[in-house]
C-alpha cells in the first residue's frame, strides 16, 4: 500500500508519496503567501493551506495507482492559533509561531500566573509564539472575534478536520499550545481557567499515530481514492521530522534547518530544565522531548542571499568560504526575535566585528555560523541538564549544503548522520500513517525499517577547537545588545 505524508510547511506545503516499505515514490511541492501585517506579526490563510494541499495530493498521485493509497497523515508548522465559530469557518487569519505580537500577553502569563505554576500544569513556560498568548490577545484586540470562537486548532489540525470531518490534534502539537498538560497527555483544566477558554473549544487529543478518521467520500471521491483512506492524527514538524529521521529512543537527537532551526532531543522520561528553557514536550512515539527552537534558521540564509545580496545561487555564493573557523565576523540570527533559549520576541537580527577588509563571503559565513552557535546554545542548555550528545541526525532545507552540515559538526563539535532521504516532517507524517494502518506495529519499528544514513560528518579536533574559542564570543554578544534591542523597541512603537 502507500501513504501520503504532508508537511504544513511555513512557505509551502510539502506532499510525499510512500511505499509501505518507506520507498519514496514522489514528492510535489506547493506554496502559499505569508504576511508581516506588522514588524515580528506573522499570518497565513487556512484556505490558502487547503487549497494547496489537495492541489498538491492531485498533482502527487498523478500517474499512481490510486487505489494503493491507505493513509494520509501530517506533519504541521507548531503553535499556530486557528479559530472557528460554530459554523466551522476560520474567523481570522492563522496567527502563526513566529509571530512576536503577543510579547505582553506571554509576560503577563510568565509573572502574574507565574512561571512556576505554568510549568506545573503544562511544563512550559510562556513564550510570545505558543497558542495561549495569542487566545489571550485576541480576547485584548479583537473582543467580537474572539466572542465567536468554538475551537480552537492548530495548522495541521484545520488539515486533518478539513479532509476527515473530525476536530483532533495529536500529542506532540497539543504540547506547544500551553494549554495541555505534557506529563499526562492530556488539556489541562487549570490552563482552561486561567486563560477564560472553554474546553469544548479544544480538539480531541490522539497519539500521533492513531486515526482520527476516513477520508469525506465526497473528497475521496474528487481524489480518486478509496473512501476508506484513512487520516492519522499526525504531528508537529518536528516531532514529524524525528520520525522521518528515525529520532526515536533516549538520547536521539536531530536538529532541522528549515524556517526555524530545532534541537530535538528525544527521551523516554519525561523531564524539565530548570528554567524551562528548553520545551518539554510529548514525542509521537509514544514518548517525550526536549527541544530548542530559534525563530529563523535557514530563513536567515534565504534573507540574506535573497533579499540583501540578491542571488539565487546559495551553493556558489558559499564556494568563496575558505577560512572555516577564523571569522571576524559575527552575526546575531535574531530576525524575527528569539525564542530558546532567550525568550526575547525584541531580539532583532545583528552583524558585528566588521571592518574596511571584510568581505561578502565573510558576511555569509557569519550567517551560516551565527546559526549554528545559536543551535549550540540550545544544546549547552541539554549538556546543562546531564544530557550528552555525541551525535546527532540533520534535516530541512539548510541541511542540503555540505558546508553548512560541517560547520554545524564543528560548532556542536559533535558527528552528524546525513540520511539517505531528508524529507524529515512529510516523511514522518507517511511513517505516522502506515503505523495507523498497522504496516508497522510501532513508530520505533517503522523507523528503524525505513530511515538509512547515508554519510557522518564528524567534527575536526582543530577546527571545532577554534570554534569552541569563537561560540565563547558569540555568547557574550546578546547579553551586550540585550537592553539596546528593548530600548530600540519602545523607540519604534513611538
Ligand atoms: C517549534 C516551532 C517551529 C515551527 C516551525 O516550537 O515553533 O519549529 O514548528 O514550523
Amino acid at each position: 500500500m502507500n501513504y501520503i505524508g504532508i508537511d504544513l510547511g511555513t512557505s509551502a506545503v510539502k506532499l510525499l508519496l510512500m511505499q509501505q516499505d518507506g520507498r519514496i515514490l514522489k514528492i510535489v511541492n506547493k506554496e502559499y503567501p505569508i504576511s508581516f501585517p506588522k514588524p515580528g506579526w506573522s499570518q497565513q490563510e487556512p484556505e490558502d493551506w487547503y487549497r494547496e494541499t489537495i492541489a498538491g495530493i492531485k498533482e502527487l498521485l498523478e500517474g499512481s495507482d490510486k487505489n494503493q493509497v491507505a493513509g494520509i497523515s501530517f506533519g504541521g508548522q507548531m503553535h499556530g492559533l486557528v479559530v472557528l465559530d460554530e459554523k466551522d469557518q476560520v474567523i481570522r487569519p492563522a496567527i502563526l509561531w513566529n509571530d512576536g505580537r503577543t510579547a505582553e500577553e506571554s509576560d503577563y502569563l510568565n509573572r502574574e500566573i507565574g512561571r512556576e505554576t505554568l510549568s506545573e500544569y503544562t511544563a512550559n513556560i510562556s513564550f510570545a509564539g505558543f497558542t495561549a498568548s495569542k487566545v489571550l490577545w485576541m480576547k485584548k484586540h479583537e473582543p467580537e472575534l474572539f466572542a465567536k470562537i468554538n475551537k480552537l486548532m492548530l495548522p495541521k489540525d484545520y488539515l486533518a478536520y478539513r479532509l476527515s470531518g473530525t476536530h483532533c490534534t495529536d500529542v506532540s502539537d497539543a504540547s506547544g499550545t500551553l494549554f495541555f498538560d505534557v506529563k499526562n497527555r492530556c488539556w489541562s483544566q487549570e490552563m482552561c481557567d486561567i486563560c477564560g477558554i472553554e474546553k469544548s473549544w479544544l480538539p480531541k487529543v490522539y497519539e500521533s499515530s492513531e486515526a482520527v478518521g476516513t477520508l469525506k467520500p465526497e473528497l475521496a471521491a474528487e481524489l480518486g481514492v478509496s473512501e476508506h483512506v484513512v487520516v492519522a492524527a499526525g504531528a508537529g514538524d518536528n516531532a514529524a521530522a524525528a520520525v522521518g529521521t528515525g529520532t526515536v529512543g533516549d538520547g536521539a537527537c536531530n536538529i532541522s534547518l528549515g524556517t526555524s532551526g530545532t534541537v530535538f532531543i528525544s527521551s523516554e522520561k519525561f523531564g524539565v530544565d530548570q528554567h524551562n528553557a528548553l520545551h518539554s514536550f510529548d514525542h509521537a512515539d509514544g514518548s517525550y522531548h526536549l527541544m530548542g527552537c530559534m525563530l529563523s534558521a535557514a530563513s536567515c540564509n534565504k534573507w540574506w542571499m535573497d533579499e540583501i545580496i540578491g542571488t539565487k545561487e546559495y551553493a556558489k555564493e558559499q564556494e568563496g568560504i575558505q577560512k572555516l573557523g577564523e571569522n571576524h565576523v559575527y552575526f546575531l540570527p535574531y530576525l524575527m526575535g528569539e525564542r530558546s533559549p532567550h525568550n526575547d520576541p525584541d531580539a532583532r537580527g545583528t552583524f558585528i566585528g566588521l571592518s574596511m577588509d571584510s568581505t561578502r563571503s565573510d558576511m555569509t559565513q557569519a550567517v551560516l555560523e551565527g546559526v549554528a552557535f545559536a543551535l549550540r546554545d540550545s544544546l549547552e542548555v541539554a549538556k546543562s541538564l546531564g544530557i550528552q550528545i555525541t551525535r546527532t541526525k540533520i534535516c530541512g532545507g539548510g541541511a542540503k549544503s555540505p558546508l553548512w552540515r560541517k560547520i554545524v559538526a564543528n560548532v556542536l563539535n559533535i558527528k552528524v548522520d546525513v540520511l539517505e532521504n531528508e524529507e524529515g516532517p512529510a516523511l514522518g507524517g507517511a511513517m505516522l500513517a502506515a503505523v495507523a494502518c498497522g504496516d508497522y506495529k510501532s513508530v520505533a519499528e517503522a523507523a528503524e525499517t525505513i530511515v538509512k544514513i547515508k554519510e557522518t560528518i564528524e567534527p575536526e579536533p582543530e577546527l571545532a577547537a577554534l570554534y569552541e574559542k569563537r561560540y565563547q564570543q558569540f555568547k557574550k554578544i546578546y547579553p551586550a545588545c540585550k537592553q539596546l534591542f528593548s530600548s530600540m523597541k519602545e523607540n519604534m512603537s513611538h
